[in-house]
């Protein structure tokens, strides 16, 4: 599909624009690297999990993209750096990455007094290690291309906020936050935009199974907007971010919330 007829005749420059995205196999992700797509981005899909990065990277063919599946575990440095070169050999370079893997969801409500190092490592390491370890890879292909790009890391809405029973994992978005702004500062002068969205309760297809109908919709009675945000919105946002239209945006963090972080008291979140 081709940016014109997607975008009501709106250039966003993605046309050809190689883009990576990181847990592309379900969720948010496969969101985003649907939209990414149809904005004319031949397509990166990274899984951990092969069969879903075959049925994403299927699914955009099936839609007219270009798209490869790239099996990786993102934690790893030997993997990430196989999976940024199959990237680039495969569909010629990479201008586009997003930083998508980071969860909470192998890992119950902990009151804090009850972490132990093990839980420590383990969500610290699925979200900031993981991303950290993207983003050096990314920007030095980026760097050795020298034709700029934009850096999309995938944040929490749980950062803006204290995140009770939850601690290591707002710790840890919170450290992409920092991460994104220092090395926007850094790359900036290279043409290389660092941003990050932050989702709230996003309903995909584990959020629903894990929190269930119920706690769901007093989720969206407290929102201001009195909805949450679905995975597509943020396949849309994605394209926003990373198209000329926000090219002198960078070091942002980027809420979509539905206005979660301007609620007095709420019921309690917490992320897949
Ligand atoms: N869903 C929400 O409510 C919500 C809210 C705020 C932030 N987020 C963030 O959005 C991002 C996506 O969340 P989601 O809810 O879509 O997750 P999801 O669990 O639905 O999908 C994550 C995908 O990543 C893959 N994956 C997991 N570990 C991997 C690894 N080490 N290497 C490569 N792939 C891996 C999984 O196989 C899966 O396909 C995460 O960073 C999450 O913290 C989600």
């Amino acid at each position: 599909m081709c940016a014109a007829k997607s975008t009501g005749g709106i250039d966003l420059g993605l046309e050809g624009r190689v883009a990576l995205v990181t847990g592309a196999g379900a969720g948010i992700g496969r969101e985003i690297a649907r939209w990414l797509a149809r904005a004319g981005c031949p397509v990166a899909v990274n899984d951990i999990d092969p069969q879903r990065a075959t049925e994403t990277a299927r699914a955009l063919l099936a839609e007219g993209a270009r798209a490869i599946p790239v099996v990786a575990d993102v934690r790893s440095e030997d993997q990430v750096s196989a999976m940024i070169g199959e990237c680039r050999d495969t569909l010629g370079s990479l201008d586009i990455a997003v930083n998508n893997v980071g969860m909470n969801a192998n890992r119950p409500l902990t009151p804090f007094v009850e972490l132990d190092a093990a839980h420590w490592r383990d969500v610290v390491e699925q979200n900031l290690i993981a991303t950290a370890l993207c983003c050096v890879a990314e920007a030095r292909a980026m760097l050795e291309q020298s034709s700029g790009g934009v850096i999309l890391n995938v944040s929490s809405g749980e950062t803006t906020r204290p995140s009770p029973q939850l601690v290591p994992y707002g710790a840890a978005k919170a450290g992409i936050n920092h991460l994104t702004q220092s090395m926007a500062a850094e790359l900036g002068p290279q043409g290389i935009r660092v941003l990050a969205m932050a989702p709230g309760t996003t309903v995909t297809e584990k959020v629903r199974e894990v929190m269930g109908e119920d706690h769901l919709a007093s989720i969206a009675a407290s929102n201001p907007l009195r909805r949450m945000t679905e995975p597509e919105e943020l396949g849309r946002m994605a394209v926003f971010l990373a198209s000329d239209l926000a090219r002198c945006v960078t070091g942002q963090f980027v809420l979509a919330d539905a206005g979660a972080h301007l609620s007095r008291s709420r019921p309690d979140h917490g992320d897949a």
